[in-house]
């Protein structure tokens, strides 16, 4: 059974069918979803999912591009959310320095804080890092993200680079661009990770694997996600499903 470590099911691309998608989940070999927070209303609909779904488990955060709308009080808020009991990471949260705002200052504020967060929760995190390599790993070295362990999701650095997050004791999460013809960069990332340090992942609805690039993802994709780390790998997809999965149970402590 696959483990689904990183999906947005509360995104409004699922309004049409979200609960006749979800409900189709176990008969498709999905076992677990995480669906995870990008700011404080996309958690908290996250959070009903789960409360509706036994297999779904949440994770509270404020992605790296909400934070200019981030205070002290809607902090508060989501320490409490975070504290809920089917939470079981604080995410995502990071650096995205694609886009101009919010202002960096910004952004690293409120990744430190929602570090601090998950060590005090003892929660792991789901980082979001985007075009700022160097200060996400700066600022999580700073504030000994080792500690908190976690998952650099929709991992987008060199080879090199994953190597260190997983020397921090991070785990790499591994989505649909590992399929794409011009996804090499990806294929040598999974090429020099233990397999015992990868996650499968669709970041959905985005970033469907061939062949249905493009269209709306969901986390029925996830097998030719799997099955192209197979062949990466040299393993069959049977071991891929069953290692990964083990993984994604260890970090989120289920
Ligand atoms: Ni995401």
């Amino acid at each position: 059974m696959i483990f689904e470590t990183h999906a947005h099911y509360d995104d409004e691309a699922f309004d049409e069918d979200r609960d006749i998608l979800l409900s189709s989940m176990r008969e498709n070999g999905i076992e677990y979803i995480v669906n995870v927070g990008a700011n404080l209303e996309s958690t908290a609909a996250g959070l009903e999912l789960a409360a509706k779904y036994p297999f779904v488990y949440a994770a509270a955060g404020v992605h790296p591009s909400e934070t200019g709308t981030l205070d002290e009080t809607g902090f508060a808020r989501l320490k409490k959310l975070c504290a809920l009991e089917k939470v079981v990471a604080v995410g995502e949260i990071g650096l995205d320095y694609y886009w101009d705002e919010p202002a960096h200052d910004v952004q690293k504020i409120w990744f430190a804080r929602q570090l601090d967060l998950a060590r005090e929760l003892k929660k792991p995190v789901i980082i979001h890092s985007r075009d700022a390599a160097k200060d996400t790993f700066d600022i999580m070295t700073e504030n000994k993200a080792g500690e908190i362990g976690g998952v650099v999701h929709c991992y987008s650095y060199s080879a090199e680079m994953a190597l260190d997050f997983v020397k921090m004791g991070f785990y790499i999460g591994i989505g649909g661009v590992v399929t794409f013809k011009n996804g090499k960069k990806m294929k040598e990332v999974v090429e020099a990770l233990p397999i015992e340090r990868i996650l499968l992942e669709t970041d959905c609805p985005y970033l469907a694997p061939e062949p249905n690039r493009g269209k709306r993802n969901s986390s029925l994709n996830l097998p030719y996600i799997a099955q192209k780390i197979a062949e990466i790998k040299g393993l069959s997809y049977e071991e891929v499903i069953e290692i990964t999965t083990k993984n994604a149970e260890r970090m989120y402590q289920l």
